[in-house]
């Protein structure tokens, strides 16, 4: 990975470089808590006038792809959500993801399903758990967890690690009123 004089020693630098050191061949199950710990290290070693994070809070985009990794192909996404801002229940197919926070309040709600998924196109869901990330607060989510997330306070200021990239495999959305269920 290049590093540019400018930016070396910032903590996004760091962050990437320990994510690349533990990443082995990606299959280690104890991965996604690692990053876990490195997500959690990073939120709370930088500030909010350290200069990437500062341009990241200043430009408020909702998503923002902050690094792809060329060789191992995982993905550093930077999300500033309105107060308000929810999705539909999904998952993320055989991908894990990490999610953290660094201001505001995200909830995210955990379902499992209550039906056998014999019939395509449907399911239907019930609330499991629901995880209240607040400044620093970091969570991974497996293969096949099914999340939703909701700014709770906003600006809420949301980091979400992927192992690979999601455009690429087949994962679902869900719509619980509905009872239904599609490709994302
Ligand atoms: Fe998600």
């Amino acid at each position: 990975m290049a590093v540019s004089p400018l930016r070396q020693g910032d903590s996004f630098e760091k962050y990437i470089g320990e994510i690349r050191a533990v990443w082995g061949d990606g299959k280690d199950p104890n991965l996604p808590f690692k990053v876990k710990a490195l997500m959690e290290k990073m939120l709370a070693s930088t500030g909010p006038d350290e200069p990437w994070m500062a341009r990241l809070l200043s430009e408020g985009k909702p998503s923002k792809e902050l690094y792809r990794d060329p060789e191992f192909g995982f993905i550093q996404m930077g999300h500033v959500h309105k107060q308000g801002h929810a999705n539909l229940p999904h998952d993320h197919g055989p991908c894990w993801v990490v999610y953290g926070a660094y201001s505001g309040v995200t909830e995210i709600t955990l379902y499992r399903r209550t039906d056998d998924g014999k019939e395509p196109g449907r399911a239907t869901l019930e609330k499991a758990d629901l995880h209240r990330l607040s400044a620093g607060v970091v969570y991974p989510y497996l293969p096949g967890q099914i999340h939703s997330t909701h700014a709770a306070e906003g600006p809420a200021v949301v980091f979400r690690f992927l192992s690979y990239d999601l455009e690429k495999i087949e994962r679902y959305r869900y719509n619980p009123e509905k009872g239904t269920v599609g490709p994302a």
